[in-house]
């Protein structure tokens, strides 16, 4: 963005919500319609399952369900799941991490309606036994739904060397076929779909701002776990489907929608940060977004010369403890954390030239790191609409569902 545009969409966002008192979290509904479009223009006809995790908030869900191109929920937990299909936001709901919650199990076999919406996820033997633990608990237990977790990651040098998110320990076709069997033996249990996620594609940015010698080895890692990923997939969604019919393939996340869709054996892709556009996903050579989810704290200080202190914000993302975490100061343009302070737990000092117009009581605008972690710390989403607030709906936690 120029500064002049930086300068206007500061304008826009102060006169939006002026009434408002700070700290508040909002969403542009014009940057997250925009940021969607592009997401299903990359998907280029795949359907995109939305990551509940990265949105956080019910309205915005069902709003994003009804656009051509988002068709059904990657969720987080099955409490969540059971949720979201009570509450009619979608019928066709697949949880993308295995959970030991027998409660929610047990729900789930009892529910006829969610049991045929959702499906869990499972790697092994020992998640079907505590799925038939938890059915055999209720009476007229329904089948359950369930999805195969397979390993995406990227291993070089002999496996001494391994790039991606650590899940599944499912990984060759043999295997997957295995479980396929196993599931598919169970009277109690419907194979539905395959998942495989390359976090180290999807959710790595392969143009991090400033580290070029990084940047250049992430290239060279993506390519090459693309090509090994490729094949790999086909071939296990080929086994799987030689021991039952599936309905889905599951890949991808919003840093890698358009070669995750361009594979022939996906289905579908996994995706929901790309609306928020948070400051991780900034670091991407092939799409660039536009932030939509912001939040703004008060000044409260002025500690001196180029600092003013602005009241909470740290609200770190989730992932390796690093800088990458930390909120971002995004507008007015040119202020920085403060490298000793980072982001404080009551207050926090930002740095720079534009500290000087600050006054008691201005706002400063923050980008979070990640997506839907920013709904973990307010109850409410202002949602914008050019320089107006024309709605404020609940996050999942101000609708006291804090699942995690
Ligand atoms: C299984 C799965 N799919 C997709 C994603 C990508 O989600 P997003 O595009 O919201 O970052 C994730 C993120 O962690 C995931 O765990």
């Amino acid at each position: 963005m120029t500064e002049a545009a930086e300068a206007d969409d500061l304008r826009r966002l102060n006169a939006a919500t002026a009434r408002l008192e700070p700290p508040f979290a909002v969403v542009d509904l014009a940057a997250l319609r925009s940021n969607a479009a592009v997401m299903v223009r990359r998907a280029a006809g795949t359907p995109i399952r939305l990551a509940s995790k990265s949105v956080r908030c019910r309205r915005l869900i069902e709003d994003a369900l009804t656009m051509d191109g988002i068709r059904g929920v990657l969720a987080f937990t099955v409490p969540e799941a059971l949720w979201l299909a009570e509450s009619q936001v979608s019928d066709d709901i697949v949880v993308a991490y295995p959970t030991a919650d027998a409660t929610a199990l047990a729900r789930l076999a009892g529910h006829p309606r969610a049991a045929l919406a959702v499906t869990v996820m499972v790697d092994s033997i020992d998640h079907l036994d505590l799925i038939a633990r938890a059915a055999a608990t209720v009476t007229d237990p329904r089948p359950v739904r369930v999805a195969i977790d397979i390993d995406a990651g990227y291993l070089a040098a002999g496996g001494l060397l391994r790039a991606g998110a650590r899940r599944s320990p499912i990984r060759s076709p043999a295997q997957a076929a295995a479980l396929a069997r196993a599931i598919a033996a169970r009277p109690g249990l419907r194979l539905a779909g395959v998942l495989a996620y390359e976090a180290q594609i999807a959710g790595l940015g392969d143009d991090p701002p400033g580290r070029p010698a990084y940047a250049r080895a992430v290239r060279v890692m993506q390519r090459r776990s693309a090509a090994e990923l490729a094949g790999r997939r086909a071939a296990i969604v080929a086994a799987v489907r030689d021991v039952a019919p599936i309905e889905f393939v599951n890949g991808g996340g919003t840093g890698s929608i358009a070669a995750t869709a361009a594979e022939p054996a996906v289905t579908e892709i996994g995706a929901g940060s790309g609306l928020y556009q948070p400051r991780l996903f900034d670091g991407y050579r092939s799409f660039r977004g536009r932030p939509a989810a912001l939040f703004a704290l008060p000044v409260v200080r002025r500690p001196g010369r180029g600092a003013a202190t602005v009241l909470g914000g740290g609200y770190l993302a989730s992932g390796p403890g690093d800088r990458s975490r930390l909120p971002f100061p995004y507008l007015p343009a040119g202020l920085r954390l403060d490298g000793n302070e980072g982001a404080g737990e009551v207050q926090t000092p930002v740095l720079g030239a534009a500290a000087d117009g600050l006054r008691l009581g201005d706002r400063v605008w923050f980008r979070h790191a990640k997506a839907g972690e920013l709904c973990e710390h307010f109850n409410e989403l202002q949602l914008i609409e050019g320089s107006a607030v024309v709605a404020t709906v609940p996050t999942y936690r101000g609708e006291g569902k804090a699942f995690l």
